[in-house]
């Protein structure tokens, strides 16, 4: 099976085997199928991944749907949707019928069952802070598991599910929206846009800016390959960031609770002179250092030497090290 219109890489890429699952009770069954197959690989959109150009086993979409209000609780409206739900459908569906506290989660690409796996996050808002359950099922242990909060172990654009790859498959999601909603604005981008200069903006305003600011510097998977930020921000010591400071005035850093850094990678790559720059197949976009790109027809192996290459600047200007934000699929098993 070819995998090129399921990752939005874009990335040429063949399963030896390709199962599509349309329902969560099909879960156990596949368990046994994958037994006979040296991997198993559950895909959702595709959104975060870089495949390789063999995925030695087998390929499990996942294309299950449905969204249903649950009982409210503790002054939060519960939400639940199915793992195949497409991320900005669901978000743009709750929207709408005003159950807000995604909207700055707009338009980010990919499924609800992925959104856990890195902790989803934009413009000041987390999955992590929205989050109330999930349901899963364990391959290891062949049950179902529900877990809170706690149990995922989420971190920046990390979880348990990234540590223990190939374990779990994600088969739906809860959300907690708050009844008493309050925006969040705080992110610069928002700060100084136009629909949000309003004393109390709407979700829906919310909604509306975000989409309008992912548009302008982010290139729309549909029509150029990408996986979104193909690095994490990394997070430094405080010394590190007062030596850095110093040497580069100019430098973009937000600083963290624990007192510890994030410096913005995007900025970084830039002022390396990679922004707009071209690798054989692979390239960095234009609007968004932190965005690698597939010029036409890259593999894993286009994607992965430009990410070498970029990787290898920053280390050596800033003496910083940049971790690649996708799952890098090595036809092993992974989730
Ligand atoms: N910057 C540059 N040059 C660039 C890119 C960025 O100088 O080429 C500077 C910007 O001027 C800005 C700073 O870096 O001062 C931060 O840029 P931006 O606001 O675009 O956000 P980011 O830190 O690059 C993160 C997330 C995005 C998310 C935005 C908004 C990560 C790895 N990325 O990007 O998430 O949309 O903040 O919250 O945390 C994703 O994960 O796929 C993603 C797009």
């Amino acid at each position: 099976q070819n995998l090129s219109a399921f990752n939005t890489f874009g990335l040429v890429s063949h399963a030896d085997a390709f199962v599509r699952i349309d329902d969560a009770a099909q879960l156990p069954a596949l368990a046994s199928l994958a037994a006979t197959y040296p991997s198993l690989f559950v895909l959702g959109g595709g959104s975060n991944v870089v495949l390789p150009a063999r995925v030695a086993g087998l390929v499990a979409h996942l294309a299950t749907r449905g969204i249903r209000r649950l009982q409210d609780k503790e002054g939060c409206r519960i939400v639940e949707a199915a793992a195949g739900e497409n991320w900005h459908d669901f978000v743009a569906f709750c929207t709408g019928q005003g159950w807000d506290g995604l909207e700055n989660l707009a338009l980010i690409p990919g499924t609800v069952g992925a959104s856990p796996v890195q902790n989803i996050g934009a413009y000041g808002v987390e999955l992590m802070d929205r989050f109330d359950g999930l349901t899963a099922y364990d391959l290891q242990a062949r049950q179902w598991v529900e877990m809170d909060a706690a149990a995922c172990r989420f971190a920046y654009r990390d979880s348990r599910f990234k540590a223990e790859p190939g374990r779990w498959i994600v088969a739906s999601v809860r959300f907690r929206l708050p009844l008493a909603w309050q925006p969040v604005i705080d992110y610069p981008d928002l700060q100084r846009h136009p629909r949000l200069a309003a004393s109390t903006p709407t979700a829906r305003a919310i909604f509306d800016a975000v989409c309008e600011i992912r548009r302008n510097k982010l290139p729309d998977p549909a029509v150029i390959g990408n996986a979104g930020s193909f690095f994490k921000n990394p997070v430094v010591p405080a010394r590190q960031y007062d030596e850095l400071k110093a040497l580069f005035p100019g430098l973009v850093a937000y600083p963290q609770p624990d007192g510890s850094w994030k410096l913005a990678a995007g900025w970084l790559i830039d002022q390396c002179g990679w922004k707009g720059r071209d690798l054989g197949r692979a390239g960095v976009h234009a609007r968004q250092a932190l965005v690698l790109v597939n010029r036409c027809g890259a593999d894993a192996a286009d994607i992965l030497a430009l990410a070498d290459a970029i990787r290898k600047d920053v280390a050596l200007r800033y003496g910083v090290q940049l971790e690649a934000e996708p799952i890098v699929v090595g036809g092993f098993r992974s989730a």
